[in-house]
């Protein structure tokens, strides 16, 4: 795992976008894994910038958004969906039917059902997820797979916590109005990503990344899975990075890793 401290998210933000520019410039037809809520907003701010620039071109891409909420229509203003168009899909020039979203719209059991499995096919067909970006709840939780979910778990419906869905009323007119199931990726489906980038900015997300990055492996902490892949970055602010015990180690191998990617020598 390559933890990178970053002195603000702004650098946080600017490190994400550097990431899927190389992803995208290096191959195309990548295939991006994307995260909603606030973490991210600014990477895509930036991204929707290169795109404006001609730095890179996002037609060829095909998306795959982590999750949707079960119970808003497609054009809800708080479905994932009316976000990703909004600040990333249309202003950066992705195709849209390259880009996917689990359909939440539906609500019938069986109906979730078969879109959990259409969307694993989608992505298997796909050729599978390049590089995914994540964000980390402060309960732990990657995408929506709260604590307590299986390691090994597929894209399905989860029951939100109390805690994610207090977390997320922020962006609701009322508290009430946060839908309590959700279609997520699985932590399984996650793991098999070729490369993951996980974003955390503010010191609120402190303990969890604490828990992500030094903690045991633990159902009861999502993101701890991540220990098992082998191309994670976690780009953290220094708040976020405010828990970590080992920071010094990781600010020294950082330094000597961006060295050598630079060409220069062993600092
Ligand atoms: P946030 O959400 O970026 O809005 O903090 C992160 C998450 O819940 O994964």
């Amino acid at each position: 795992m390559r933890v990178v401290i970053l002195e603000n998210a702004d650098q946080v933000a600017g490190r994400a976008a550097s990431l899927v520019l190389q992803q995208v410039q290096r191959k195309p037809d990548s295939v991006l894994g994307l995260a909603t809520g606030g973490t991210p907003l600014a990477t895509y701010r930036r991204l929707v910038d290169a795109a404006r620039s001609g730095q890179v071109a996002f037609h060829q891409v095909t998306t795959f958004n982590l999750d949707e909420y079960v119970g808003l229509t497609a054009d809800h203003p708080q479905s994932y969906r009316t976000y990703m168009r909004k600040e990333l899909f249309e202003p950066a020039g992705f195709d849209l039917s390259r880009c996917h979203l689990p359909d939440g719209t539906r609500v019938a059991w069986e109906e979730l059902q078969r879109e959990c499995q259409s969307y694993e096919r989608q992505i298997r067909e796909s050729g599978g997820i390049d590089l995914q970006i994540l964000g980390i709840g402060t309960d732990g939780h990657i995408a929506f797979n709260e604590p307590g979910s299986s390691l090994a778990s597929r894209t399905r419906v989860k029951a939100l916590t109390e805690q994610t869905r207090q977390d997320n009323a922020r962006f609701f007119a009322s508290p009430d109005d946060v839908p309590k199931l959700a279609i997520t990726m699985g932590i399984g489906t996650i793991l098999e990503a070729r490369q993951i980038v996980l974003l955390a900015t503010g010191g609120q997300k402190a303990k969890a990344v604490h828990a992500l990055v030094e903690g045991p492996l633990t159902a009861q902490v999502p993101a701890s899975a991540l220990q098992m892949h082998p191309q994670v970055t976690v780009l953290l602010d220094v708040e976020a990075a405010s828990w970590l015990a080992r920071k010094d180690y990781y600010q020294h191998v950082e330094a000597i890793q961006s060295a050598l990617e630079s060409g220069g020598q062993i600092p």
